[in-house]
């Protein structure tokens, strides 16, 4: 997470875990993208898990390939595009293998991946997971098969995911599916289709699952989980008329995170992604509120030009999207603030470059994922306005506000260092084997000696002496 840009020419990640015994075949599953497909992942082993596959992390012996893809760069479909074309000379040396794509580019590419490029024998959009046993069958049988029907109800809410390669500490928990807000550039709408919110009580009955199964802490997962909405005895489309919901209690996200906090008091509850047109203050008086929801929001504001806000139909000004900031800090002072920038989009002059560099320093963020604009077929943006800002000034946009969030970076790291911090730790330092690596509400991470006595998953204070641009060092008290 504290990488400060994210490497799409990199592999996928791979996961072992799911074993069932009496199991037979073996998948191997990689993931790409957002944190929503690793979630996603985790649903699909759970439902292969009961059609007789465990899960293996060498790609050699695999009876099925699965890559859950994302689409909503150029660069990552590349990569994908690569993989498949290892895969493929695999297929020669052992003809029975079945290779599949999930995800966002099945529900982008459909058919041309299966007819014109042959790549796979399988292809299953993110909402069609549980029609996952019978398309297998059909490939089984030699056909190809395929289903990317986009549902609008579809939330796998009953489906307990196969926790797959995590540390057994943090996890994820799916509330919302789909975005229905349309911004210009984006493919997520298309891909992933209408949004949905996911009943309140089967969320909470994972959450318990979870810290049952000794996991500390979950991160409450959907494109948009601010626009999380759920009506009494059930969801948006189960009522005719406007008037019949209103009879009924509603949940909003604030409440959600509310019910969480409150049926688990000491698992510690993040949440992402918010959206400025959607959060409302509500969701910091529950920050404050709870001591268990982590003091830290990701909040994309993708550019500080209000020209270029309205270009992505992103429904708020600069002025909003600042006032908001100043509101949260009043509300939970100790928070802090993670950015998406997307740098290049249409049109964009250097005077509205400047307005985002200038936004990153009034906002002082954390950390950041920072994006050249990718055009994506059949989005609003690829169908109405010219990609006409030339690569090189992209990239050079890109260095700017990558270096201007490394220089911003190390300075909130230091304003941690001298302060006693709360660290749950979760796993060993990776530059170091004495060390134990956790993280603090803020999201950021602190290494420091492993004392005797503590674990993995435990609470600990930790006295931080000094940092970098993207890790706390200090000692346990
Ligand atoms: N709400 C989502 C956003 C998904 S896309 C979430 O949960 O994170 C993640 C980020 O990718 C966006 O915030 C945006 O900064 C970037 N992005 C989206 N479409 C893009 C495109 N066409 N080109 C470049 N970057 C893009
Ligand atoms: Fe994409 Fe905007 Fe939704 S970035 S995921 S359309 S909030």
């Amino acid at each position: 997470m504290q990488e400060k840009y994210i490497d799409e020419t990199k592999q996928g990640e791979a996961y072992a875990i799911a074993d069932k015994i009496g199991n037979t075949k073996k998948l191997f599953l990689e993931s790409y993208g957002c944190q929503m497909n690793m979630s996603d992942s985790e649903i699909v082993a759970s439902i292969l898990n009961d059609q007789g596959y465990n899960t293996t992390l060498k790609e050699e012996e695999a009876d099925l390939i699965l890559l859950n893809t994302c689409s909503v760069r150029e660069k990552a479909e590349q990569t994908v595009r690569m993989r498949l074309s290892k895969f493929k000379s695999l297929k020669r040396t052992k003809p029975n293998l079945i290779v599949g794509v999930l995800g966002c580019m099945a529900e982008r590419l459909k058919h041309k991946l299966l007819e014109e490029e042959q790549l796979v024998d399988l292809v299953v959009g993110p909402d069609a997971y549980r029609d996952l046993p019978n398309l297998l069958k059909e490939t089984e049988g030699g056909k190809d098969a395929i289903n990317v029907i986009l549902s609008k109800d579809e939330t796998y809410a009953d489906i307990s995911p196969v926790r797959l390669g995590g540390n057994g500490v943090t996890a994820f928990v799916t509330i919302t599916r789909g975005c229905d807000n349309m911004c210009t550039f984006c493919i997520v709408p298309f891909t992933r289709g209408r949004e949905r919110s996911r009943d309140p009580h089967s969320i909470i009955r994972e959450c318990k699952e979870l810290w049952d199964n000794g996991y500390k802490e979950i991160t409450l997962l959907g494109q948009n989980v601010d626009s999380y909405l759920w009506y009494g005895g059930g969801a948006k489309k189960d009522f005719d008329k406007a008037s019949e919901m209103q009879q009924l209690t509603a949940v909003h996200f604030a409440e959600l995170l509310d019910m969480v906090a409150t049926e688990l008091p000491e698992i510690r509850i993040r949440f992402a992604t918010s959206n400025p047109q959607d959060m409302s203050l509500d969701v910091f008086r529950m920050m404050a509120k709870h001591h268990n929801i982590c003091k830290y929001v990701h909040l994309p504001v993708q550019s500080g030009s209000d020209n270029m806000l309205k270009a992505m139909n992103r429904q708020h000004t600069r002025q909003e999207y600042l006032d908001l900031i100043r509101e949260a800090k009043l509300i939970v002072p100790e928070i802090a603030f993670s950015q998406d920038i997307m740098v290049g989009f249409c049109n964009e002059t250097e005077e509205d470059h400047q307005d985002t560099i200038s936004l990153m320093k009034e906002v002082e963020y954390d950390y950041g994922y920072m994006f050249a604009y990718s055009e994506r077929p059949g989005t609003p943006a690829h169908k109405k306005m010219p990609d006409n800002i030339p690569d090189d000034v992209k990239s050079r946009r890109l260095q700017e506000v990558v270096d201007l969030q490394g220089e911003l970076s190390t300075l909130r790291m230091k304003s941690y260092v001298g302060k006693v911090h709360e660290v749950l730790i979760d796993g060993i330092s990776r530059k170091n084997v004495n060390q134990w690596k956790g993280r603090n509400s803020q999201n950021a991470v602190v290494v420091f000696d492993i004392k005797e006595g503590t674990k993995l998953g435990d609470t600990v204070q930790v006295f931080v002496n000094s940092s970098t641009r993207g890790t706390l060092i200090g000692e346990m008290l």
